[in-house]
Formats: structure tokens, C-alpha cells, sequence
């Protein structure tokens, strides 16, 4: 299985029997098909999970799956963890072990977790350039004022990190809960910023990633993204 986007002489290269140069005549007796399409030169780019057919046998076939839990309290962001149920535990699919985690959440922290086996999608919505908007529900041990909007919204230095978190909106709700969006996801950020004001985050909710929402996901189910989705976010 290849990881990577290869041109189309170099996958036929390490996928069959055929070397890079007899793609051409592959290609010119039209025995190619990617995608369900007759390929037409060899630098096409044959991704993880383009389809590729050479003469009516399957060289690769790939599905990729997007998928988001509504994740509970104490269940870890991981994939595999000797003591504690895992995201991955709580998913049924036939393709569970080929994903990964997009984007974690504290072992207490709830709401939504994105999980693929698209390394390309993940890396783009992890990436800080794409600045796609986490939003949170925060509930809080100590009330919640108008100053920490300005701050949040000018943005707050991490010294550990040596960077100011980017500026970030947040609605107060009520005294003790507010929502807050951030468009970047440093470690424990969250909580680090609401810790600038020694005030404390007693419960943690991710309520939306982009534009994927949890509206119809149980705590504990998750559900497959539809084909238009991952676009989306
Ligand atoms: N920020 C936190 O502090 N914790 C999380 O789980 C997510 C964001």
C-alpha cells in the first residue's frame, strides 16, 4: 500500500511486474485505468487511494474514511492504550485500525474527534494555515468577565512555546460557562488561557470543527462524514 502521492510509471514500477519504461506501452495500449479512466501519461499521479486497474486486475484500492465521535469524559485520545478505553474503542468500521486521530482532546475534554485514513486531509486540517475554527463550550470554577474577551481577542503569550495565541472569540454564556473559538490547536490551550486568569476549566466540550457539528451523534457514537464533507472543514 503506498503512502504517498507517486507519478503513475512509478507506481506501476513497484505495484506489477512492469518497469518504469514499459508504461508507455502500457499507456499506449490503453491497459490502464485509474479511477475507472483510461490514463494517458506517465505522470499522472496515482494518490493512496486512487483505484488502479492494469488489464482488468486491481492494483490498489483504497477507500479513504472520515469519520467523527462525540467523544465522553475519560476516554483517551489514542488509539491504543493499555488502561483506559481509547476514541478507537468507542468506533466500529471495518477499516478501524488504518485511522488516526485528528486533532486530540484531553481525556476529560467531550465532544468532537476526527478520525481518517487520510494523512493528506489531516495534515491540512491540522495545519496553521488552514485556521480552521474550533469552537468550545467552557464551564468554569471561577465567573467569566468582559475582560477576558479582550484579552482572549488580542491573544495571550505562551511562554513555554515563546508565541501569542492567535485572536480568538469568546461569548460569555452565563457567570460560570462561555463558548470560545479558536483557530489554531496548541497543547492544552484551552485551559492554558483560561489559566492566565488562575481561573479553572471544570468541564470541556467541543461543540464544532469547521463545519462539522455534532447535531444527530450521541456521546459515545460516531458517524461516517458524508462524501461532501471533508471538503468542507
Ligand atoms: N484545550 C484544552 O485545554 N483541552 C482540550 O482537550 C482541547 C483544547
Amino acid at each position: 500500500m503506498t503512502s504517498r502521492t507517486q507519478r503513475l510509471d512509478r507506481f506501476i514500477s513497484q505495484n506489477s511486474a512492469y518497469s518504469l519504461s514499459d508504461t508507455h506501452l502500457l499507456l499506449a495500449r490503453k491497459r490502464i485505468l485509474l479511477d475507472g479512466v483510461v490514463a494517458c501519461s506517465i505522470q499522472q499521479k496515482v494518490t493512496r487511494f486512487t483505484h488502479v486497474m492494469l488489464d482488468g486486475q486491481c492494483l490498489q484500492d483504497n477507500k479513504p474514511v472520515y469519520l467523527m465521535l462525540n467523544k465522553p469524559r475519560g476516554v483517551v485520545s489514542a488509539t491504543k492504550d493499555s488502561r483506559h478505553t481509547t476514541v478507537l474503542d468507542l468506533v466500529q468500521h471495518p477499516q478501524k485500525n488504518e485511522l488516526h486521530i485528528v486533532g486530540r482532546l484531553d481525556f476529560n475534554t467531550t465532544g468532537v474527534v476526527l478520525l481518517t485514513n487520510d494523512g493528506a486531509w489531516s495534515r491540512k486540517l491540522s495545519s496553521p494555515e488552514s485556521a480552521i475554527t474550533k469552537t468550545y463550550e467552557v464551564t468554569l470554577s471561577q465567573p467569566v468577565t468582559d475582560e477576558y474577551v479582550a484579552v482572549f481577542r488580542q491573544g495571550i503569550y505562551f511562554r513555554y512555546e515563546n508565541v501569542t495565541t492567535r485572536p480568538a472569540s469568546l461569548d460569555i454564556l452565563s457567570d460560570y460557562t462561555c463558548r470560545l473559538s479558536l483557530t489554531e490547536g496548541r497543547y492544552h490551550q484551552v485551559k492554558r488561557m483560561f489559566g492566565f486568569f488562575q481561573n479553572e476549566v471544570l468541564a470541556l466540550h467541543r461543540v464544532s470543527v469547521g463545519t462539522l457539528d455534532l447535531q444527530g451523534v450521541e456521546t459515545g457514537q460516531s458517524r461516517l462524514l458524508t462524501p461532501a464533507e471533508p471538503g468542507l472543514v
